[in-house]
């Protein structure tokens, strides 16, 4: 093997595509057919006839719950949505004024970083243990960012409400009422789309890190890391800057074909495995035209619609997830920097999922590189240099 290694650069591939990595039962891309699943169920099943919450137990656990374990599992995240005192008082620490410059997302790694100090479970990767870990990991992911939203503003932190689930109670804690319900349905329905996808990048590295046997907390800090960059997690708000920029529908051809020329990506579009339709943005893009409508406002709609077809046309790229949701929660008037945030609410469920897969049969990760550097260099002394 080392020798193949070493013989060619072909033997490299480039940022690992198409490699398989692990096994897992846990979702699966199909590419070319534009399909999605999650332990063998299909997308848009789950999209037109589930629950956040009742995925998050596909997940974990490989099939539906019955009705007395969903129930179960409802009481279990309500009872850990609540923050320790101490770990609001940070939130309220690192979202003074002086450091508003942060992201949301970094406020968030380290919340949670400083969560594991408050869970005594955290070092026992039993897989009951570790159920217990996920499901506070889960529950407590709404309430830290909505916690952040509400201290970086100076307003009063939310206590979250246990009779509600995940997507309403995000919304209620964030904004400090009841949210309409279309908008807590299509959140719900976000967090189901975007719960996994397989070994994107965050999950990789969760599983990597999972697999030296480090806690799930040490696991999810480093997905959330690789989560926030704009060509994985970042890629809904950098969109939705785009469409501001826009503003208006007539400038769209002329903003793309001026991005282009200059090399510049569109964000939204494209995808690593998808050749076809992107199955989340299936659902994405009937929410965004239905916000629209409901709120008297389809420009945002319409942009994106637009940089849809000149996309095609020009590049023969297609909207993945992020495209549409841009604009779906920018109607629901949740701020740019917190559609990362968002996505992690939902993926905390897929990224446990994997971490809990790679506790139960674990090997070590680690691949090896094509050394392309020099050897037998001469060692020089300092002064000779
Ligand atoms: N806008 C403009 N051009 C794009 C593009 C986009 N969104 N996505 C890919 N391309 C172009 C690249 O510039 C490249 O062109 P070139 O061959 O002339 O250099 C070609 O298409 C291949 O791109 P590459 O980034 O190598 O393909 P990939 O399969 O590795 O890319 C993504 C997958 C997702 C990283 C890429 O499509 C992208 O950066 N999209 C925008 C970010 C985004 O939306 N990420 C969220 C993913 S869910």
């Amino acid at each position: 093997m080392d020798k193949a290694k070493q013989g060619s650069a072909s033997a490299v591939a480039t940022g690992l595509r198409g490699v398989i990595a692990a096994s897992s039962s846990v979702g699966d891309v199909n590419g070319e057919k534009g399909e999605l699943i999650y332990q063998g169920l299909n997308i848009h099943d789950l999209a037109t006839k589930s629950t956040f919450e009742e995925v998050v137990f596909l997940l974990w656990n490989g099939r539906l719950p019955k009705r007395a374990e969903l129930d179960e599992l409802k009481k279990n995240l309500a009872a850990s949505y609540e923050l320790p005192w101490q770990i609001v008082e940070l939130i309220k620490g690192i979202c003074v004024r002086v450091a508003r410059h942060f992201e949301p997302m970094d406020a968030l790694r380290t919340v949670v970083s400083a969560l594991a100090m408050f869970d005594e479970e955290s070092r026992d990767l039993s897989r009951a243990a570790s159920i217990r870990v996920a499901t506070r990991l889960t529950a407590r992911f709404p309430t830290i960012v909505a916690a952040i939203e509400r201290a970086r503003n100076g307003l009063d932190i939310i206590a979250p409400k246990p009779e509600l689930n995940i997507a309403t109670n995000f919304l209620y804690m964030m904004k400090g009422e009841m949210p309409d319900e279309f908008d807590a349905h299509v959140l719900d329905v976000a967090l189901i789309l975007q719960a996994d996808h397989e070994l994107n990048a965050s999950t990789f590295t969760a599983r990597v890190v999972a697999g030296t046997l480090a806690d799930m907390y040490s696991a999810v800090i480093a997905a959330l890391g690789a989560l926030s960059g704009p060509l994985h997690g970042g890629a809904n708000t950098a969109i939705m800057k785009i469409l501001l920029e826009i503003d208006d529908v007539d400038r769209v051809e002329d903003y793309v074909k001026d991005a282009l020329s200059k090399k510049k990506k569109i964000m939204g579009f494209g995808h690593a495995v998808y050749k076809t339709e992107d199955p989340r943005a299936t659902h994405l893009r009937r929410f965004s035209k239905e916000m629209g409508e409901r709120k008297g406002n389809s420009k945002w709609y319409e942009i994106t619609a637009k940089l849809e077809a000149i996309m095609k046309r020009e590049k023969n790229l297609l909207p993945n997830v992020d495209a549409y949701s841009a604009s779906t929660y920018y109607m629901m008037g949740i701020p740019l920097d917190l559609y990362t945030p968002i996505f992690a609410i939902s993926r905390i469920s897929g990224w446990t999922a994997h971490i809990l897969e790679q506790y139960a049969d674990n090997k070590l990760i680690r691949p090896r590189a094509e050394y392309v550097g020099p050897r037998d260099v001469p060692y020089v002394p300092i002064d000779e240099r």
